[in-house]
């Protein structure tokens, strides 16, 4: 699985406010969600002018029947309720603080769907999204900022969760971002994901946000030079939103120890990581914490950053000379903290 080549789509080109045509070569697929390269499946057309559910690849409704239930709460729920895009289903209350109205529920009149429905109200997040909780304040605004201005979007025009986010930004107030700043900056990190070394990883399907899930009866495939990641509880994750049930990364056999040299040393490749990020790689003052996220997601961060379509003056050169294998091995360490 080296690099795959497609075309850029036009509809992610406009987002950043330029015109880009013709071929690029792109980051692995596995990053984003997918098993093959683009561009297909293609995301919903989004402008600027889009109302952030526009940009949404939208499922079909879930039953609204029958109230589920889970172990230490005392909240029922339909499946409906626990997806409803502007009030989701907050099973644990006691998990977090009170959720600022943005958080709980969105603003159904302008089509921007809760935060929490997809960073959870504890906003651990989930693979194909992003961890926002324990964020510094002052990285969390900027990277609000950076979504509208067009300086972060994805390298898979595929990825229309990423692009719905940027119309969210750009659709939210000053007072809505200190909000929701503050409210998730508040919050400690969870445990969240467990690193397997293995030469065979679950055969999967990916969802049509991004998420892979195994596929039923425990069928396994060659791993090859990817990361698969899943959810530990892939009912429980899919089905049920339950903010309690992690992520298991899937990487290839020796690459924690390759990445543990190139994060403590730098390999004579890159910076050491724990400069900025901290000794324990949990955050250090403005800079956000990245161990022990969803691997897939700082995986597709560093494959961004290297495409450019995230920029970061910060990070640029810390990328500039990792190869595939580096950014696997860096995000297979990083996830087993
Ligand atoms: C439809 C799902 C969805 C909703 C709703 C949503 N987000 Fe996001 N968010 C995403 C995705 C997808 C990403 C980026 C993932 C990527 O770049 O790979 C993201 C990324 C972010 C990041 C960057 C995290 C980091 O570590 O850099 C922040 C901050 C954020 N979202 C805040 C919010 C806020 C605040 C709201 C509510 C106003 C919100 N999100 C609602 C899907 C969503
Ligand atoms: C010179 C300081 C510096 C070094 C060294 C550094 N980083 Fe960063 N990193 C940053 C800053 C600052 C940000 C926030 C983005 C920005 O401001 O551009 C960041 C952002 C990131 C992000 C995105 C986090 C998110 O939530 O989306 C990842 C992933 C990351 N760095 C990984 C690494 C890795 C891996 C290394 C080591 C190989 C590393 N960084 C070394 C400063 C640094």
């Amino acid at each position: 699985m080296g690099k795959s080549v497609w075309t850029l789509a036009v509809a992610a080109a406009g987002l950043a406010g330029t015109l880009v045509s013709g071929q690029i070569a792109g980051p692995p697929p596995w990053a984003y969600g997918y098993h093959q390269g683009g561009p297909d499946p293609a995301p919903p057309a989004c402008t600027p002018q889009s109302k952030p559910l526009d940009c949404a690849r939208i499922g079909a409704p879930r039953p609204n029947d029958v109230a589920h239930t889970m172990p230490d709460t005392d909240r029922t729920f339909t499946e409906f309720q626990i997806h409803g895009d502007y009030g989701p289903g907050d099973w644990y209350p006691q998990d977090h603080p009170a959720m600022p109205d943005i958080v709980a529920r969105g603003r159904e009149a302008d089509k921007l769907r809760a935060c929490g429905l997809c960073h959870y109200p504890n906003g651990q997040g989930k693979a194909e999204n992003a961890p926002v909780a324990a964020l510094p304040m002052k990285y969390f605004v900027a990277q609000i900022e950076a979504f509208r201005s067009g300086t972060r979007r994805s390298a898979d025009p595929r990825k229309a969760n990423t692009n719905e986010m940027i119309q969210i930004a750009r659709h939210l107030t000053d007072a809505e971002v200190q909000a929701a700043a503050t409210y998730f900056s508040s919050m400690k990190w969870r445990p969240w994901v467990k690193v397997v070394e293995t030469e065979n990883a679950p055969k999967t399907r990916q969802t049509m946000n991004g998420l892979f899930m195994p596929m039923p009866g425990n069928e396994t495939e060659p791993l090859g030079k990817r990361i698969m990641e899943v959810p530990e509880n892939p009912e429980q994750t899919e089905r049920f939103r339950n903010p309690r049930s992690g992520f298991v990364a899937y990487v290839p056999v020796g690459s924690v120890s390759a990445g543990e040299t190139l994060v403590l040393k730098g390999g004579g490749k890159t910076v050491q990581c724990t400069l900025c990020h901290g000794a324990d790689l949990m955050g250090n003052g403005d800079v956000p914490g990245i161990a022990d996220r969803q691997v897939s997601y700082i995986a597709r961060q560093l494959y961004d950053i290297q495409a450019g379509t995230r920029q970061s003056t910060a990070m640029r050169n810390v990328v500039a000379k990792l190869n595939d294998d580096d950014l696997i091995a860096i995000a297979a360490y990083l996830g087993s903290r």
